[in-house]
């Protein structure tokens, strides 16, 4: 294996910075176009990206961006790649390889991720784009008798062999398997079914021999369910999160980033201010943000697709990672918003 992943790894998690998660899937990043009243289109999505990796000041807040696969092959206005635009800027860059979910037969309601098919030959293509880390998404829905144990299981397997096929063609791999935050479960539910969830995949890591010190865990915080009548508060969240941590993540693992999964931004950001509060330094991992949507959000709102609104949206962006870089450093306030 490529040792260099080592530090790739540490790069991206180093202390004060975090991963920008810009790698919806078309259909993802459509659906929220539309939400906002945005064209659809791949020229649209084009200049979306553009708008947020252009922003003068990001690579004081990022050490990395996840771009999809749409996103890797577009430039800027300039004709500069997304790509070679991040390493100017001394940003890594990164992409999501999985190809979304499917079905999982025999289990209504449960979801596999899908596109191992092809990894090996893909990710040479997108080494000679540039890319240095990858990114896998499995989802784990909590419901009326779900998840199943088979469906941890599989899911484990599969991020476990995403993994490998990574680190041996020299990516870091940044193995997110997200807990939904759908759903009326309380926070001790989400508790368990996190934990568990963890265990089977370093598990599974584990049997295929991946090197946890060249991986990076994407996880979820530990919520309660969206429509859950009891919330949480942001210390009650940093409690079970850290704690999930504890009893499920090696310590040999290079790092763990976030995943906003639906949050409002300014609870992404206070959650994440009291779980850095609770880990132990440097016992612990080093730990930042991932954030898609609670960094992306109030960006999208202000541009809507107007050439005239970039630069307050882009203004909106640098605040949006100026606050959750104070949360990084257990100093965000709410009266800083
Ligand atoms: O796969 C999901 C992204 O990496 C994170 O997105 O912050 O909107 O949950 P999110």
């Amino acid at each position: 294996m490529d040792t260099r992943i080592y530090e790739v790894a540490g790069q991206l998690v180093i202390k004060g910075k975090g991963i920008l998660a810009a790698d919806e899937s078309t259909p993802s990043c459509n659906k929220r176009f539309l939400a906002v009243g945005v064209e659809q289109t791949e020229e649209m999505r084009r200049q979306w990206r553009e708008l947020l990796l252009t922003m003068p000041g990001i690579a004081e807040f990022l050490s990395g961006v996840i771009l999809y696969d749409e996103t890797i092959r577009q430039q800027t206005d300039q004709g500069i790649p997304f790509a070679k635009l991040l390493e100017e800027k001394s940003i890594i860059p990164g992409v999501k390889v999985d190809e979304g979910t499917g079905d999982f037969e025999g289990h209504p309601g449960e979801k596999i991720t899908k596109g191992l098919e092809g990894l090996a030959s893909r990710l040479k293509e997108y080494r000679a784009m540039g890319a240095k880390f990858t990114k896998w998404r499995a989802v784990i829905a909590i419901g009326e008798n779900i998840p199943t144990q088979d469906l941890i299981e599989k899911n484990a397997e599969i991020l476990a062999e995403y993994a490998e096929v990574s680190q041996d063609e020299g990516f870091v791999p940044i193995v997110e398997p997200e807990v939904l935050l759908e759903g009326n479960h309380t926070i001790e539910k989400a508790e368990e079914v996190t934990t568990n969830t963890l265990r089977a995949v370093f598990a599974a890591l584990h049997e295929k021999r991946v090197d946890l010190k060249g991986l990076i865990l994407k996880s979820s915080m530990v919520l309660s369910g969206k429509d859950c009548l009891q919330q949480a508060d942001a210390k009650q969240v940093a409690a079970a999160t850290v704690r999930t941590f504890q009893n499920s993540v090696p310590q040999e693992v290079a790092g763990i980033v976030f995943l906003s999964g639906g949050q409002s931004p300014q609870q992404a950001t206070e959650n994440l201010n009291e779980i850095v509060k609770l880990v132990r330094q440097p016992a612990d991992w080093p730990l930042t943000f991932s954030f898609s949507r609670a960094l992306q959000e109030p960006v999208l709102q202000i541009w809507r697709g107007d050439s005239a609104k970039i630069k307050a949206a882009q203004q909106a962006f640098l605040k949006r990672l100026k606050l959750n870089a104070a949360a990084l450093s257990g100093t965000y306030a709410k009266d800083m918003e």
